[in-house]
Protein backbone atom coordinates (compact mmCIF):
# COMPACT_ATOMS: atom_id res chain seq x y z
CA UNK A 1 0.00 0.00 0.00
CA UNK A 2 1.42 3.64 -0.80
CA UNK A 3 1.21 5.70 2.21
CA UNK A 4 -0.62 7.84 0.42
CA UNK A 5 -3.23 5.19 0.68
CA UNK A 6 -2.78 4.65 4.35
CA UNK A 7 -5.00 6.76 6.93
CA UNK A 8 -2.81 9.18 9.45
CA UNK A 9 -4.69 6.91 12.07
CA UNK A 10 -3.08 3.66 10.72
CA UNK A 11 -0.09 5.86 10.78
CA UNK A 12 -0.15 7.07 13.86
CA UNK A 13 -0.83 3.68 15.17
CA UNK A 14 2.17 2.50 13.93
CA UNK A 15 4.04 5.15 15.94
CA UNK A 16 2.06 4.96 18.83
CA UNK A 17 2.58 0.87 18.59
CA UNK A 18 5.95 1.28 18.18
CA UNK A 19 6.69 3.38 21.49
CA UNK A 20 4.81 0.87 22.92
CA UNK A 21 5.91 -2.44 22.15
CA UNK A 22 9.17 -1.89 21.29
CA UNK A 23 10.22 0.69 23.39
CA UNK A 24 11.16 3.41 21.35
CA UNK A 25 11.11 6.88 21.59
CA UNK A 26 8.10 8.97 20.35
CA UNK A 27 10.22 11.55 17.96
CA UNK A 28 12.53 7.94 16.62
CA UNK A 29 9.28 6.30 16.02
CA UNK A 30 7.53 9.52 13.90
CA UNK A 31 10.97 10.48 12.42
CA UNK A 32 11.07 6.87 11.13
CA UNK A 33 7.18 6.74 9.75
CA UNK A 34 7.35 9.48 8.25
CA UNK A 35 9.63 9.08 5.85
CA UNK A 36 9.57 9.66 2.40
CA UNK A 37 6.23 11.64 3.12
CA UNK A 38 6.14 15.06 1.52
CA UNK A 39 2.52 15.79 1.75
CA UNK A 40 3.16 18.72 4.51
CA UNK A 41 -0.57 18.40 6.19
CA UNK A 42 -0.01 14.82 6.43
CA UNK A 43 2.73 15.08 8.74
CA UNK A 44 1.27 17.36 9.88
CA UNK A 45 -2.24 15.16 11.15
CA UNK A 46 0.07 12.10 12.44
CA UNK A 47 2.02 14.23 14.17
CA UNK A 48 -0.94 16.10 16.27
CA UNK A 49 -2.47 12.75 16.98
CA UNK A 50 0.55 10.51 17.84
CA UNK A 51 1.69 13.83 20.60
CA UNK A 52 -1.50 14.26 20.96
CA UNK A 53 -2.28 10.78 22.00
CA UNK A 54 0.89 10.64 23.92
CA UNK A 55 0.88 14.18 25.42
CA UNK A 56 -3.04 13.22 27.09
CA UNK A 57 -2.40 9.61 27.81
CA UNK A 58 -3.30 9.43 31.43
CA UNK A 59 -6.44 11.57 30.96
CA UNK A 60 -7.65 9.11 27.97
CA UNK A 61 -6.50 6.35 30.18
CA UNK A 62 -9.03 7.91 33.20
CA UNK A 63 -11.65 8.29 30.27
CA UNK A 64 -11.88 5.25 28.97
CA UNK A 65 -11.20 3.27 32.14
CA UNK A 66 -10.09 0.42 30.50
CA UNK A 67 -9.91 -3.37 31.97
CA UNK A 68 -7.54 -6.09 30.40
CA UNK A 69 -8.01 -5.30 27.27
CA UNK A 70 -5.81 -6.04 24.01
CA UNK A 71 -3.20 -3.78 23.60
CA UNK A 72 -3.81 -2.95 19.66
CA UNK A 73 -7.43 -2.50 20.38
CA UNK A 74 -6.46 -0.18 23.43
CA UNK A 75 -3.96 2.22 21.03
CA UNK A 76 -7.01 2.79 18.74
CA UNK A 77 -9.33 2.89 21.59
CA UNK A 78 -6.64 5.95 22.68
CA UNK A 79 -6.13 7.41 19.24
CA UNK A 80 -10.41 7.97 18.97
CA UNK A 81 -10.77 9.00 22.40
CA UNK A 82 -8.29 11.68 21.85
CA UNK A 83 -9.87 12.75 18.82
CA UNK A 84 -13.48 12.88 20.46
CA UNK A 85 -11.84 15.29 23.44
CA UNK A 86 -9.65 17.50 21.37
CA UNK A 87 -10.22 17.64 17.80
CA UNK A 88 -13.38 18.91 15.58
CA UNK A 89 -13.89 15.27 14.17
CA UNK A 90 -17.72 14.42 14.29
CA UNK A 91 -18.39 11.78 16.60
CA UNK A 92 -19.82 9.21 14.29
CA UNK A 93 -17.11 9.89 12.14
CA UNK A 94 -14.28 8.68 15.00
CA UNK A 95 -15.96 5.86 16.05
CA UNK A 96 -16.33 4.62 11.96
CA UNK A 97 -12.71 5.14 11.48
CA UNK A 98 -11.66 3.31 15.18
CA UNK A 99 -14.11 0.52 13.99
CA UNK A 100 -12.31 0.27 10.24
CA UNK A 101 -9.19 0.73 11.77
CA UNK A 102 -9.74 -2.14 13.98
CA UNK A 103 -10.88 -4.21 11.04
CA UNK A 104 -7.70 -3.41 9.19
CA UNK A 105 -5.71 -4.62 11.64
CA UNK A 106 -7.41 -7.98 12.24
CA UNK A 107 -8.42 -7.25 15.40
CA UNK A 108 -12.57 -7.67 13.49
CA UNK A 109 -13.32 -9.28 17.52
CA UNK A 110 -12.91 -5.97 19.02
CA UNK A 111 -15.12 -3.84 16.66
CA UNK A 112 -18.27 -4.22 18.73
CA UNK A 113 -16.27 -3.64 22.06
CA UNK A 114 -14.32 -0.38 20.41
CA UNK A 115 -17.98 1.16 19.23
CA UNK A 116 -20.07 0.71 21.84
CA UNK A 117 -16.87 2.00 24.22
CA UNK A 118 -16.69 5.05 22.23
CA UNK A 119 -20.53 5.59 22.30
CA UNK A 120 -20.43 5.30 25.63
CA UNK A 121 -17.85 7.63 26.23
CA UNK A 122 -18.63 10.44 28.76
CA UNK A 123 -17.90 13.64 27.36
CA UNK A 124 -18.05 16.70 29.68
CA UNK A 125 -14.92 16.96 31.24
CA UNK A 126 -15.92 18.62 34.74
CA UNK A 127 -18.22 15.90 35.18
CA UNK A 128 -15.34 13.41 34.34
CA UNK A 129 -12.72 14.96 36.98
CA UNK A 130 -15.56 16.46 39.47
CA UNK A 131 -14.55 13.97 42.42
CA UNK A 132 -10.91 14.12 42.03
CA UNK A 133 -8.54 16.65 44.71
CA UNK A 134 -6.87 19.79 43.09
CA UNK A 135 -3.21 17.59 42.53
CA UNK A 136 -5.31 15.03 40.90
CA UNK A 137 -7.21 16.86 38.99
CA UNK A 138 -4.19 18.65 37.56
CA UNK A 139 -2.27 15.26 37.18
CA UNK A 140 -5.33 13.32 35.13
CA UNK A 141 -6.55 16.85 33.17
CA UNK A 142 -3.31 17.24 31.38
CA UNK A 143 -1.34 13.51 32.01
CA UNK A 144 1.52 14.86 34.58
CA UNK A 145 2.29 11.57 36.55
CA UNK A 146 1.12 12.12 40.23
CA UNK A 147 4.64 12.14 41.98
CA UNK A 148 5.15 15.00 39.71
CA UNK A 149 2.49 17.14 40.59
CA UNK A 150 3.07 16.63 44.00
CA UNK A 151 6.51 17.30 43.96
CA UNK A 152 5.78 21.04 41.39
CA UNK A 153 3.07 22.11 44.11
CA UNK A 154 5.39 21.32 47.26
CA UNK A 155 8.28 23.24 45.40
CA UNK A 156 6.47 26.01 43.68
CA UNK A 157 2.82 26.29 44.99
CA UNK A 158 -0.62 25.02 43.19
CA UNK A 159 -0.75 27.98 40.50
CA UNK A 160 2.50 27.91 39.03
CA UNK A 161 2.24 24.66 38.90
CA UNK A 162 -1.33 24.89 36.90
CA UNK A 163 0.84 27.33 34.62
CA UNK A 164 3.28 24.58 34.20
CA UNK A 165 1.01 21.94 32.89
CA UNK A 166 -0.57 24.18 30.77
CA UNK A 167 2.75 25.55 29.19
CA UNK A 168 4.13 22.26 28.63
CA UNK A 169 1.48 20.95 27.22
CA UNK A 170 1.75 23.31 24.03
CA UNK A 171 3.27 23.28 20.97
CA UNK A 172 6.88 24.61 21.96
CA UNK A 173 7.33 28.40 20.34
CA UNK A 174 9.68 27.91 17.46
CA UNK A 175 13.43 30.05 17.75
CA UNK A 176 16.10 29.55 15.37
CA UNK A 177 19.65 31.15 15.13
CA UNK A 178 21.48 32.69 12.07
CA UNK A 179 24.95 30.49 11.67
CA UNK A 180 27.27 33.41 11.09
CA UNK A 181 29.81 31.01 9.51
CA UNK A 182 27.08 31.08 6.61
CA UNK A 183 25.16 33.97 6.30
CA UNK A 184 25.43 37.18 7.83
CA UNK A 185 21.05 37.85 7.94
CA UNK A 186 18.18 35.71 7.69
CA UNK A 187 14.75 35.91 5.61
CA UNK A 188 12.47 35.37 8.13
CA UNK A 189 9.46 35.85 5.98
CA UNK A 190 10.73 32.65 4.47
CA UNK A 191 11.27 30.59 7.25
CA UNK A 192 7.55 31.63 8.46
CA UNK A 193 6.26 30.73 5.41
CA UNK A 194 7.96 27.02 6.17
CA UNK A 195 7.81 26.28 9.51
CA UNK A 196 4.02 25.63 11.30
CA UNK A 197 5.41 25.32 14.46
CA UNK A 198 4.85 21.45 14.13
CA UNK A 199 7.38 20.21 11.63
CA UNK A 200 9.69 21.80 9.05
CA UNK A 201 10.71 18.73 6.98
CA UNK A 202 11.32 20.95 3.52
CA UNK A 203 13.70 23.46 5.47
CA UNK A 204 16.58 23.88 3.07
CA UNK A 205 18.17 26.67 5.21
CA UNK A 206 18.47 23.92 7.63
CA UNK A 207 19.89 21.34 5.64
CA UNK A 208 22.31 24.19 4.20
CA UNK A 209 23.65 25.29 7.63
CA UNK A 210 22.29 28.90 7.38
CA UNK A 211 20.79 28.92 10.46
CA UNK A 212 19.51 26.32 13.75
CA UNK A 213 16.92 26.01 16.18
CA UNK A 214 17.86 26.86 19.33
CA UNK A 215 15.81 28.57 22.04
CA UNK A 216 16.04 32.18 23.10
CA UNK A 217 16.67 30.90 26.61
CA UNK A 218 19.95 28.90 25.34
CA UNK A 219 20.97 31.45 23.12
CA UNK A 220 21.28 33.92 25.65
CA UNK A 221 23.63 31.18 28.10
CA UNK A 222 25.92 31.34 25.32
CA UNK A 223 25.96 35.12 24.46
CA UNK A 224 26.45 34.91 28.79
CA UNK A 225 30.01 33.09 27.79
CA UNK A 226 30.86 36.39 25.51
CA UNK A 227 33.04 33.82 23.42
CA UNK A 228 35.64 36.19 21.31
CA UNK A 229 37.64 35.22 18.72
CA UNK A 230 41.44 33.53 20.24
CA UNK A 231 39.94 31.70 23.44
CA UNK A 232 40.23 28.52 24.12
CA UNK A 233 36.92 27.07 25.48
CA UNK A 234 35.58 23.64 26.42
CA UNK A 235 31.98 22.35 25.91
CA UNK A 236 31.63 19.61 28.59
CA UNK A 237 28.51 18.05 27.36
CA UNK A 238 28.33 18.88 23.76
CA UNK A 239 25.94 17.07 21.87
CA UNK A 240 23.59 17.69 19.27
CA UNK A 241 26.14 20.99 19.51
CA UNK A 242 23.49 23.76 19.42
CA UNK A 243 25.92 25.65 21.88
CA UNK A 244 28.96 24.65 20.27
CA UNK A 245 27.43 26.10 17.13
CA UNK A 246 26.28 29.79 18.24
CA UNK A 247 29.92 29.62 19.82
CA UNK A 248 31.37 29.41 16.11
CA UNK A 249 29.32 31.33 14.78
CA UNK A 250 29.77 34.12 17.61
CA UNK A 251 33.25 33.71 16.96
CA UNK A 252 33.32 32.85 13.32
CA UNK A 253 35.29 29.70 14.14
CA UNK A 254 38.33 31.93 15.20
CA UNK A 255 38.15 30.51 18.57
CA UNK A 256 39.63 27.06 19.68
CA UNK A 257 36.75 24.74 20.86
CA UNK A 258 37.05 21.60 22.34
CA UNK A 259 33.74 19.64 22.93
CA UNK A 260 33.13 16.31 24.92
CA UNK A 261 30.43 14.07 24.87
CA UNK A 262 30.12 10.51 26.57
CA UNK A 263 27.50 8.96 24.47
CA UNK A 264 28.67 7.24 20.62
CA UNK A 265 25.46 7.87 19.16
CA UNK A 266 25.14 11.43 20.08
CA UNK A 267 29.43 12.05 18.97
CA UNK A 268 27.84 11.01 15.18
CA UNK A 269 25.18 13.28 15.51
CA UNK A 270 27.58 16.18 16.62
CA UNK A 271 29.84 15.38 13.99
CA UNK A 272 27.18 15.61 11.61
CA UNK A 273 26.17 18.67 12.80
CA UNK A 274 29.78 20.68 12.45
CA UNK A 275 30.04 19.51 9.00
CA UNK A 276 26.55 20.78 8.12
CA UNK A 277 27.15 24.23 9.90
CA UNK A 278 30.64 24.40 8.67
CA UNK A 279 32.21 24.63 12.05
CA UNK A 280 36.03 24.50 11.88
CA UNK A 281 38.56 24.55 14.90
CA UNK A 282 37.29 22.24 17.06
CA UNK A 283 38.76 19.27 19.03
CA UNK A 284 36.00 16.51 19.49
CA UNK A 285 36.36 14.12 22.14
CA UNK A 286 34.29 10.75 23.06
CA UNK A 287 34.84 10.70 26.55
CA UNK A 288 33.09 10.77 30.13
CA UNK A 289 33.86 14.72 31.04
CA UNK A 290 34.23 13.46 34.77
CA UNK A 291 37.15 11.73 33.33
CA UNK A 292 38.45 14.43 31.35
CA UNK A 293 42.22 15.34 31.77
CA UNK A 294 44.69 17.64 30.30
CA UNK A 295 47.60 16.86 28.47
CA UNK A 296 50.88 17.83 30.14
CA UNK A 297 51.55 20.64 28.52
CA UNK A 298 48.05 22.30 27.62
CA UNK A 299 47.17 24.64 28.70
CA UNK A 300 44.02 25.06 31.32
CA UNK A 301 40.61 27.24 29.56
CA UNK A 302 39.54 30.39 30.13
CA UNK A 303 36.18 29.66 28.64
CA UNK A 304 33.78 26.73 29.96
CA UNK A 305 30.30 26.38 29.09
CA UNK A 306 29.03 23.03 30.75
CA UNK A 307 25.55 22.21 29.65
CA UNK A 308 24.25 19.44 31.90
CA UNK A 309 22.37 16.77 31.91
CA UNK A 310 19.40 17.43 33.70
CA UNK A 311 15.55 15.91 34.65
CA UNK A 312 14.49 17.83 31.55
CA UNK A 313 11.57 19.23 32.53
CA UNK A 314 12.16 22.13 30.78
CA UNK A 315 11.80 20.43 27.27
CA UNK A 316 8.42 18.07 28.23
CA UNK A 317 6.71 20.23 25.44
CA UNK A 318 9.48 18.70 23.03
CA UNK A 319 9.70 15.54 24.42
CA UNK A 320 5.88 14.32 25.68
CA UNK A 321 6.53 10.94 26.02
CA UNK A 322 9.42 11.69 28.66
CA UNK A 323 6.90 13.37 30.93
CA UNK A 324 6.03 9.54 31.90
CA UNK A 325 9.70 8.43 33.06
CA UNK A 326 10.75 8.59 36.58
CA UNK A 327 13.20 11.60 37.59
CA UNK A 328 15.68 11.35 40.04
CA UNK A 329 16.42 15.13 40.70
CA UNK A 330 18.94 14.45 43.67
CA UNK A 331 20.80 11.99 41.86
CA UNK A 332 21.14 14.49 38.32
CA UNK A 333 22.19 17.04 40.78
CA UNK A 334 25.22 14.83 41.93
CA UNK A 335 26.07 14.29 38.81
CA UNK A 336 25.80 18.16 38.00
CA UNK A 337 28.13 19.03 40.96
CA UNK A 338 30.81 16.48 40.08
CA UNK A 339 30.73 17.68 36.91
CA UNK A 340 30.96 21.58 38.29
CA UNK A 341 33.93 20.47 40.30
CA UNK A 342 35.80 18.62 37.45
CA UNK A 343 35.28 22.31 35.03
CA UNK A 344 36.00 24.45 38.09
CA UNK A 345 40.15 22.67 38.18
CA UNK A 346 39.71 23.06 33.93
CA UNK A 347 38.92 26.55 34.14
CA UNK A 348 41.98 29.10 34.28
CA UNK A 349 41.97 32.13 36.63
CA UNK A 350 40.64 34.64 35.51
CA UNK A 351 38.08 32.40 33.36
CA UNK A 352 34.32 32.57 32.80
CA UNK A 353 31.93 29.21 33.38
CA UNK A 354 28.66 29.31 32.58
CA UNK A 355 26.45 26.22 33.87
CA UNK A 356 23.04 25.56 32.60
CA UNK A 357 19.99 22.63 32.25
CA UNK A 358 16.88 22.32 30.74
CA UNK A 359 14.69 21.86 33.71
CA UNK A 360 13.38 23.59 37.36
CA UNK A 361 13.85 21.41 39.75
CA UNK A 362 15.46 23.21 42.76
CA UNK A 363 17.80 20.51 43.51
CA UNK A 364 19.33 20.89 40.02
CA UNK A 365 19.92 24.53 39.60
CA UNK A 366 19.94 27.28 42.61
CA UNK A 367 20.78 24.12 45.19
CA UNK A 368 23.89 22.76 43.04
CA UNK A 369 25.10 26.26 42.55
CA UNK A 370 25.05 27.16 46.15
CA UNK A 371 26.25 24.25 46.88
CA UNK A 372 29.51 24.76 44.67
CA UNK A 373 29.95 28.04 45.61
CA UNK A 374 30.30 26.81 48.99
CA UNK A 375 33.04 24.58 48.48
CA UNK A 376 35.03 26.63 45.50
CA UNK A 377 35.37 29.98 47.09
CA UNK A 378 37.36 31.27 44.15
CA UNK A 379 34.26 31.82 42.05
CA UNK A 380 31.80 34.24 42.07
CA UNK A 381 28.47 34.02 40.58
CA UNK A 382 28.32 37.31 38.07
CA UNK A 383 24.87 36.25 36.77
CA UNK A 384 21.85 34.16 37.52
CA UNK A 385 18.59 33.14 35.07
CA UNK A 386 15.44 31.40 35.91
CA UNK A 387 13.33 30.58 32.61
CA UNK A 388 10.17 28.86 32.62
CA UNK A 389 12.33 25.91 31.92
CA UNK A 390 15.63 26.72 31.02
CA UNK A 391 18.40 28.17 33.97
CA UNK A 392 22.22 29.29 33.40
CA UNK A 393 24.27 31.14 35.68
CA UNK A 394 27.40 32.63 34.93
CA UNK A 395 30.44 32.09 37.59
CA UNK A 396 34.19 33.52 37.31
CA UNK A 397 37.04 32.32 38.52
CA UNK A 398 39.01 34.68 40.92
C1 LIG B 1 21.72 18.81 27.64
S1 LIG B 1 22.57 17.78 26.56
C2 LIG B 1 23.73 18.90 25.84
C3 LIG B 1 23.14 19.76 24.77
C4 LIG B 1 24.19 20.54 24.00
N1 LIG B 1 25.07 21.27 24.87
C5 LIG B 1 23.56 21.48 23.02
O1 LIG B 1 23.49 22.69 23.26
O2 LIG B 1 23.11 21.01 21.97
C6 LIG B 1 23.59 16.87 27.61
C7 LIG B 1 24.61 15.99 26.90
O3 LIG B 1 25.48 15.48 27.93
C8 LIG B 1 25.97 14.24 27.52
N2 LIG B 1 26.53 13.57 28.69
C9 LIG B 1 25.86 12.92 29.67
N3 LIG B 1 26.71 12.45 30.60
C10 LIG B 1 27.97 12.83 30.20
C11 LIG B 1 29.28 12.65 30.72
N4 LIG B 1 29.47 11.98 31.83
N5 LIG B 1 30.32 13.16 30.02
C12 LIG B 1 30.11 13.83 28.86
N6 LIG B 1 28.90 14.03 28.32
C13 LIG B 1 27.83 13.55 28.98
C14 LIG B 1 24.75 13.58 26.87
O4 LIG B 1 25.15 12.57 25.97
C15 LIG B 1 24.06 14.77 26.18
O5 LIG B 1 24.42 14.82 24.82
Amino acid sequence: MKSSEISYRRQSFNILAKVSFQKDSLKNSFKKEILGIDNKQRIIAIKKTAYGVMQNKLFLEYALALKKTNPKVKIILLIATYELFFSRNKKHAIVNEACNLAKELKLNFAVGFINAKLRNLERPLKRLLNHLSFAEKLSIRYSYPQKLVDYLIDKFGQMAVVRFCIYFNKKPKLAVRVNKIKIETLNFNKIADTVDGYFAPDLLGIEKGEFFVQDIASQMACDALKPRAGDNILDCCSSPGGKLAAIASITGNKARITACDVSEVKIKKLEENIKRLGIKNVNLLKTDFLKFKLQTKELKFNKIILDAPCSGLGVLNKHVDAKYLDKDFKAFAKLQLEMLKRSADLLAVGGVLVYSVCTISQEETSDVITGFLKEFSEFTLEQEQKFIGFYFVKLLKS
